[in-house]
């Protein structure tokens, strides 16, 4: 017997999702941090800790403007293999963000949620990362998610074995998205409408990657911390110009928009 536990939230790949003007949900790569330092003669971790204002700026807009999803990559389950100093760092800075921030979020209505395999942090921080899920676990307002230590193969491997966990007679015929999809990180959000990539690579680097399927790319030259309130609209300017078509035609999309 198969126990379904279809996702609250629809698959692109299942039905065409809604589209609205303003992205429900979006994921960044928070690139550039190190090469904005080098640019100004600072050591590289100058620059994250200049983007962690950006943070601060970029999820007090996302609240303001009604975004109801934004998912940030802070830590790939790759950066171990930085510099052991640098690494240090940013556990220091997770771990003070964690401390000073989290009373903040949870005053303007934020929920906040950590992604990815907590299990290779410092326990401290593990401890500190279930306070600050459970202190805004009733908030209402903007949905942050950062992403730690995540890989998307890695979310989907822990999904495919959850899955398997939960359905230990699962045949090959009966394996499917909805048996799959809840035991994805993201499950309680809708796939990210809008991606954005600071630092001008054109790459994923291990981010979303079931989740990223229909979502539009934008990819910016800015560095993270140079990312503002104003290059933000700039991504929602061209997000708008997007026709999603999720697989069908032109002609489609438009007799869709007319039905409504
Ligand atoms: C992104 O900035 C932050 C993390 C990966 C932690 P980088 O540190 O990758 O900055 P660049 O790409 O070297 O400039
Ligand atoms: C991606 O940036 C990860 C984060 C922003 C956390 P990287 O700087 O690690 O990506 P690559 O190595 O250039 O692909
Ligand atoms: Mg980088």
């Amino acid at each position: 017997m198969v126990t379904k536990n279809i996702s609250a939230h629809a698959s692109s790949t299942q039905d065409v999702p809604e589209v609205a003007q303003i992205p429900r949900h979006i994921a960044i790569i928070m690139d550039g941090n190190g090469r904005w330092a080098t640019k100004r003669f600072l050591p590289r971790v100058a620059g994250h800790s200049q983007g962690l204002d950006t943070v601060r700026k970029i999820v007090k807009e996302c609240g303001d403007v009604g975004v109801e999803y934004l998912t940030l990559f802070a830590f790939s389950s790759e950066n171990w293999r930085r510099p052991e100093e640098e690494v240090g760092f940013l556990m220091k800075l997770f771990l003070t963000a964690l401390e000073k921030e989290v009373s903040r979020l949870d005053r303007n209505n934020v929920r906040l949620r950590l992604i990815g395999d907590m299990s290779r942090f410092d326990p401290l921080i593990q401890e500190r990362v279930a306070q600050a899920e459970s202190l805004t676990a009733k908030n209402t307002g903007l949905n942050l998610t950062i992403a730690a230590n995540y890989g998307g193969r890695w979310d989907m491997l822990q999904a495919f074995s959850a899955c398997l966990k939960a359905n230990p007679h699962l045949s090959p015929e009966e394996v499917s998205e909805d048996l799959l999809t809840p035991h994805l990180s993201m499950s309680f959000a809708p796939e990210p409408d809008l991606f954005i990539r600071t630092g001008g690579e054109q790459r994923i680097s291990n981010f979303l990657l079931w989740q990223l399927a229909y979502t539009e790319l934008y990819f910016t030259d800015l560095l993270w911390p140079d990312f503002d309130p104003a290059a933000l609209q700039a991504s929602f300017d061209w997000y708008r110009q997007r026709e999603r078509r999720f697989g069908r035609t032109s002609a489609q999309v438009m007799a869709s928009e007319k039905e409504k």
